[in-house]
């Protein structure tokens, strides 16, 4: 297996990484819809479109096709949720990475290279906290599918693990969706604590159970 190595993020790597970025949020959304699909409620209210539409107008087509809008309809809720993420991120802060991770204090962006390909990349930044507690947020880390399972998430966490302690942070913060089952294993192995859920801020997400989950690693008590 090819070594690989962590370095800072240069310019030349801007495109690759705001893809390999894209990509990694966007591969979860068929989860998404696994998890919707199993809801008890959504069948519920499948069913209730269903037996509305068919008492209203007698036809088993157009109750068929009521059903089919509703599949439609929240499959679409979903897939936006992943692609309105990735949107507004590569619009924000992924927009200028240079300017919003390396030339700000306390903020770093790192990538892993092997074999001249980028094999994957975190950042870290500045999380405001409103009891005044000094963290971190780890954030937009990923790695490609190819060269998963290859400790390259595990060595990028750590790398932000070391820059937080070296940097006098008292803890590291991150958010994911519960639906990012690869990231929430490997978050929970390396030590990090779940400390409250949310639905997060589009239509829709208590009734489809979009949970996101909010990580926290104590740094305190190694200093
Ligand atoms: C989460 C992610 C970064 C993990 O990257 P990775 O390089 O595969 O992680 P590692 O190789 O360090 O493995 C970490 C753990 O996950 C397991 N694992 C995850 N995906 C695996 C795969 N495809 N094959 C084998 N093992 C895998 C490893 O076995 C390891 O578990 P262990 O410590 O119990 O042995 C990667 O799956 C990813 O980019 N996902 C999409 C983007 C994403 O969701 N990012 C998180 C944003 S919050």
């Amino acid at each position: 297996m090819t070594e690989y190595h962590i370095r800072l993020y240069k310019d030349s790597d801007y495109h690759t990484v705001r893809d390999i970025f894209a990509r990694g949020i966007t591969e979860h959304y068929p989860v998404a819809l696994r998890h919707t699909f199993s809801l008890p409620r959504v069948w519920i209210l499948v069913l209730a479109v269903f037996l509305l539409a068919l008492v209203t107008t007698g036809s088993f087509i157009v109750s068929s096709v009521a059903v089919a809008v509703i599949f439609l309809v929240l499959s679409l809720i979903n897939i936006n949720i992943f692609f309105s993420y990735v949107r507004k991120s590569l619009a924000t802060d992924m927009l200028d990475i240079r300017k919003n991770y390396l030339q700000r204090d306390g903020c770093c962006f790192w990538v892993a290279e092997s074999e001249g390909e980028i094999v994957g990349m975190v950042a870290a930044v500045p999380f405001p906290h409103p009891g005044g507690q000094n963290q971190v947020e780890l954030r937009r880390l990923s790695v490609p599918k190819k060269h998963r399972g290859r400790g390259i998430g595990k060595a990028l966490c750590k790398t932000v693990i070391d820059f937080a302690q070296k940097s006098g942070y008292q803890a590291i913060v991150l958010d994911t969706s519960l639906h990012q089952m690869d990231s929430v294993h490997l978050y929970k192995r390396l030590g990090f604590q779940i400390t409250a859920t949310y639905y997060p801020n589009y239509y829709f997400t208590k009734f489809l159970d979009f949970v996101d989950l909010i990580f926290q690693y104590d740094l305190v008590k190694l200093q």
